[in-house]
């Protein structure tokens, strides 16, 4: 087997590059598919999880964000901009390093976990932080990206998508047919209409015998899709998916609707049960906004909505280091010792 690639290279066959597109990757992609034995148990589903808190900057945007800020090089283009709730603005920050641009992001003042802010900072991104949430956050990067000589690589950016739907790839790959059920997380809703795209791009050749149900989970305070409608003032918890007023909203609708499935919501209180399950049962640490997939199929499996004997996909979509806070806050302090065998023997419970 040869090292991989990045996803470009990958499947260059089934993306919009050519040779004239200097490729700029930090090899993403390749993420693994860890089979969920507590959650298969739990369902009596066969349950893997797309682990993408396992890409180069900690979450899937790296797989949208290869292609957008290799498109824009193709195009010339010297900066980019985004709007995010913490982990587009992380990816974007370290793409433009690669390809030589300057990044400016903007995100909600006070709402982005520490550890993405981190990375934006660290990669020299412009960060500036907005009095408003995610949805003002996007309108001014679309605003600023049409009168300023600046590419905006959000979602909307279509080349981010094209991106993003490798997973649905690779997920085939490793099974060797698509599976029943797909679960995962809905906040700007670009990430469920890239894997749908993937899916059906699959199903349309040789390489899958069929396409999965695709079922989406929103933060129940932040659930536009339940609710039929924007929300004006979205809250939740998981930072990540806290948005009102979702860009690809149309596609993701179809997403649904062509796939069978359903975009559900699911409490603050279960996204953390799930988050810790993934934690203590899995060995796997995602970020709250990740374990929203995981939430959901718990709570579809309970409903009936996916029977026992399905073959389940839930992306995690970004790494638990990203925002630890929650981690700490949920666990016991530390007891602090002396350099002392007995003494350390005895708080274990060794002795
Ligand atoms: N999970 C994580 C960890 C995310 O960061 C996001 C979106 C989602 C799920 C939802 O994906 O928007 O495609 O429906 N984060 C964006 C950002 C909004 O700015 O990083 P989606």
């Amino acid at each position: 087997a040869r090292p991989w690639r990045g996803l470009i290279e990958e499947y260059r066959d089934r993306l919009p590059v050519s040779d004239a597109t200097p490729v700029v990757t930090l090899l993403e992609g390749g993420t693994p598919l860890v089979p969920a034995g507590r959650l298969s148990q739990l369902t009596g589903c066969d349950v893997f999880l797309k682990v993408e808190g396992a890409n180069p900057t900690g979450s899937f945007k790296d797989r949208g964000m290869t292609m957008a800020i290799s498109k824009a090089a193709e195009d010339g283009a010297k900066a980019v901009i985004c709007a995010s709730t913490g982990n587009t603005s992380a990816s974007a920050a370290a793409y433009a390093v690669r390809a030589g641009m300057t990044c400016a992001v903007l995100v909600p003042a006070g709402k982005i976990a520490m550890g993405k802010l981190a990375q934006a900072l660290v990669h020299g991104a412009r960060l500036l932080q907005v009095d408003g949430n995610f949805d003002d956050c996007l309108e001014l990067a679309r605003k600023l990206s049409v009168d300023y000589p600046v590419a905006l690589v959000n979602s909307v950016n279509k080349y981010r998508l094209q991106g993003q739907k490798t997973a649905a790839f690779e997920i085939v790959d490793a099974l060797g047919d698509a599976p029943d059920v797909h679960c995962l997380p809905v906040g700007n809703a670009g990430n469920i209409s890239a894997y749908w795209m993937g899916y059906k791009e699959y199903a349309d050749g040789e390489a899958a015998s069929k396409t999965p149900r695709m079922l989406g989970f929103q933060a129940s305070g932040a659930a536009p899709f339940v609710k039929g409608e924007p929300v004006l003032k979205p809250q939740t918890i998981a930072t990540a998916i806290r948005i009102g007023n979702p860009a690809s909203w149309d596609l993701a609708i179809a997403a649904r609707d062509e796939s069978g499935g359903a975009i559900e919501s699911v409490t603050d209180r279960q996204i953390l049960a799930a988050y810790r399950l993934l934690a203590r049962e899995e060995g796997v640490f995602v970020e709250p906004a990740s374990a929203a997939s995981v939430a959901g199929l718990l709570q579809a499996s309970e409903q009936g909505v996916v029977a026992s004997g399905a073959t389940v996909v839930c992306t995690v979509t970004g790494n638990g280091l990203k925002d630890p806070d929650w981690a700490i806050s949920g666990a016991p302090a530390p007891t602090t010792i002396k350099v002392d065998a007995h003494s350390a023997a005895s708080e274990l419970g060794l002795t």
